[in-house]
This record gives structure tokens, sequence and C-alpha cells, in this order.
């Protein structure tokens, strides 16, 4: 385990998978450094990260201080598999397993955290969690925070996210065209990529 503090931890990671091949949808900076912050802060046991790509996450989670013991990713695309594997190599893989379907999954399966970097499965995806859970989602993915709550609804929880974006701004400004790599002053409102993370709670507030 590298000695350093989570936040050097997270972007030396970054910057390594950044070079790495098939590196084009890899977890940002900002979203694997409010990860570890989070991993630190909640020491989780038992993860589920669904959406492993080519591994930036899980490398994070399998050398994080407070690495889980048990840490299930899921992937079925067959070039981040490739990727995966390769890019594991070398780490201490204990409790680790990946799993392709949401039916890889036990019935009665629960995490302590549940990322979101991809789509397991629509529904199965979100039976994963119990009171008290955490989920830590990459970029904005509102489809999935709304599915989230819908279902947590249905078994008597809810969760609030929290959002958070580099330099706390939701849009800024940028060029909207470029020529040969040179940004015209033609600007318009991007939305900015942040994270999200919240806690299962219950739906019924206890008086
Ligand atoms: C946002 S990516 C996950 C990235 C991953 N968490 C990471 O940081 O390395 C979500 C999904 O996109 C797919 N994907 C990612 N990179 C890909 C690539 N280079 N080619 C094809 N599919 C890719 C994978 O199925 C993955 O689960």
């Amino acid at each position: 385990m590298r000695a350093m503090t989570t936040e050097r931890l997270a972007t030396d990671i970054y910057k390594e998978f950044k070079a790495k091949p098939e590196a084009q949808r890899i977890a940002t900076e900002f979203a694997l450094i409010e990860l570890a912050k989070l991993v630190s802060e909640i020491k989780p046991k038992n993860v589920l990260e669904i959406g492993a790509g080519i591994g930036t996450i899980t490398a994070l989670l399998l050398q994080h201080p407070n690495r889980p013991s048990q840490i299930t990713v899921t992937e079925a695309n067959p070039v981040c598999l490739l990727e995966l594997e390769k890019n594991l190599k070398g780490l201490a893989l204990e409790g680790y397993k990946l799993i392709k379907s949401a039916d890889d999954l036990k019935p009665h399966d629960v995490f302590d955290l549940v990322i979101f970097d991809g789509i397991l499965d629509e529904d199965k995806q979100y039976r994963v969690f119990k009171l008290g859970s955490w989920c830590f989602v990459e970029g904005s993915r509102t489809k999935t925070i709304i599915g989230l709550k819908k279902k947590l609804e249905s078994f008597g929880l809810t969760i609030n996210m929290q959002t958070k974006r580099p330099g706390g701004q939701k849009l800024k400004w940028k060029s909207a065209r470029t020529i040969l790599g040179v940004p015209l002053p033609a600007f318009k409102f991007r939305p900015v990529k942040g994270c999200s993370s919240g806690q299962v709670t219950s739906l019924v507030k206890s008086t």
C-alpha cells in the first residue's frame, strides 16, 4: 500500500490510468479525490462498483488505506475486461470479485457502498442497498439517481444525494468551436462534471 495522503493517491492513480489504453471514459480526477475522501470517512467493508471499465476506481479502492475487505466490480465490455485484468496485475486481490451481470449477484447481496460509473441492470442494481448504505455517483447520471430514489421509496427508504463540482460551479463558459485545436471566441455555457454521494435513510422520520 502506498504511504501517502488519499488525495495524492487519487491524483497519482488518475495520472497513471489517463496514460493507459482505452482511457477515454475513466473517472475524473475530481471524482476520484472525492471518492477517496468518502472511503476514508465511512470505511466501507463491502463495496459494489458498477462499471469498472479499465479499473481506475477499482485500483483506488484496492490501494486505499481503508481498503474495503470485499470489493465486487461489474464489467462486461470485452475491451475493458482485457485492460482491467492487465491494470490490476500486481495489486493484492483478496476479497476482489468481478461479475458480468446482475444475475451474478446473490439475491440478498447488500453493500455498505455502491459506486455507479456504469449500468448493471436498471432494476436489480437498486436492490443492493440497505438502511445505512452509501451511494457514490461519478458524473451526473440523473436517471440513475432518480431510479434509485424511486426504488428506495418502495422499500420505505430514501437518499439525499449531495452533488459536488470542481470550483463549485454548475455551468462554465466554454468555447463552442475550435479550429485546429484553437478555441474560437463563440462561447456557450457547458455543464461542469462533478460527482454525488449520499446515505440511505428511513423514509419515516423517527419521533
Ligand atoms: C464511465 S465507464 C467506467 C470507467 C471506470 N470506472 C474507470 O474509471 O476506469 C462506463 C462503462 O463504459 C464502458 N467503457 C469504458 N471504456 C470503454 C472503452 N474504451 N471502450 C468501450 N467501452 C468502454 C464500460 O462498459 C464501462 O463499464
